[in-house]
């Protein structure tokens, strides 16, 4: 079945025109898979889920990620919706890729707006292949082999008012090396870059902190980059394979609410390791 797709923007963002039941059965998802790899972003809209109807969806596009919480769980900030993870809320205002504290992390997460704040919030969507196919060839020289150490703690450096509960629980995980070149195993490349990356093996500290900024910087040019504003109902999936994703500031006690579903997935950030020599 041929879907219905307009871009919105040249590099990253698809519109996806459809409707519920026709996602529910699965008799698209294989083209979606396809089309999110290309295009990075795709958006639902019209194509209201509840929860049952989006793990359904959501199970026919690959393995869904059970999270402490749940296979469902809620983006917010509202402590009553989610009591033990709200916490990790305010590191979604920075550039990152989900779970760059696992070696293998998940190849498309979807979000389905169930309360939105007047102002602020929406969500912001960078693509990484675009952006690494971009770069002067001098840069891909510079970036080719370089590793970066990637600590959940530091994808909160920036958050003002954190809580000694919330400081020790972004500690417990275990930092991970990761390239700053993903190698996919299709041949494609894209940037690893995420605000949890802080370090460069091996470097200076103040020539990788440079350096690091340098390709967040580049990588967040609008060229590279759509903004989705929310519409309540609306249905927005990422890859997370190559893509970073951040949210814009809105108030906390605003009420927004996402609820978030996980495709796990099964590409490690090193997979080309073995392919270089
Ligand atoms: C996430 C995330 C961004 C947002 O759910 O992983 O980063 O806009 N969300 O809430
Ligand atoms: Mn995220």
């Amino acid at each position: 079945m041929a879907l219905k797709t307009t871009d919105l923007t040249s590099n990253i963002g698809t519109l996806v025109e459809t409707d519920t039941a026709t996602l529910v059965s699965g008799a698209v998802s294989a083209e979606i898979c396809a089309l999110i790899q290309q295009r990075g972003v795709l958006v639902l809209r019209g194509c209201p889920m509840d929860d049952a109807q989006q793990l359904q969806f959501t199970r026919t596009l690959g393995p869904v990620l059970d999270e402490k919480s749940g296979e469902v769980y809620k983006v917010t900030y509202d402590p009553r919706e989610s009591p033990d993870l709200w916490f990790y809320t305010p590191g979604n205002f920075f550039w990152h890729i989900d779970r760059t504290d696992s070696l293998v992390p998940p190849f498309l997460t979807m979000l389905n707006a169930k309360r939105l704040p007047d102002i602020g919030g929406d969500t912001e969507f960078a693509n990484t292949y675009a952006a690494y196919e971009a770069l002067p060839d001098s840069d891909k020289a510079l970036i080719d082999r370089l590793k970066v150490v990637h600590k959940v703690e530091a994808s909160f450096r920036f958050v003002p008012d954190l809580s000694d509960q919330q400081r020790a629980a972004f500690r417990a995980h275990e930092p991970k090396v990761h390239p700053l070149v993903w190698r996919h195993r299709d041949g494609r490349k894209s940037l690893i870059t995420s605000t949890s990356g802080i370090e460069i093996v091996g470097m200076r500290q103040a020539e990788s902190e440079a350096l690091l900024q340098r390709m967040m910087d580049w990588a967040t040019q609008p060229q590279f980059v759509y903004v989705h504003k929310w519409q309540l109902g609306d249905v927005v999936m990422w890859d997370n394979t190559g893509t970073m994703h951040k949210a814009q500031p809105y108030a906390k006690d605003s009420g927004r609410l996402l609820h978030r579903t996980t495709v796990i997935g099964d590409e490690p950030f090193d997979a080309g390791r073995e392919l270089v020599a």
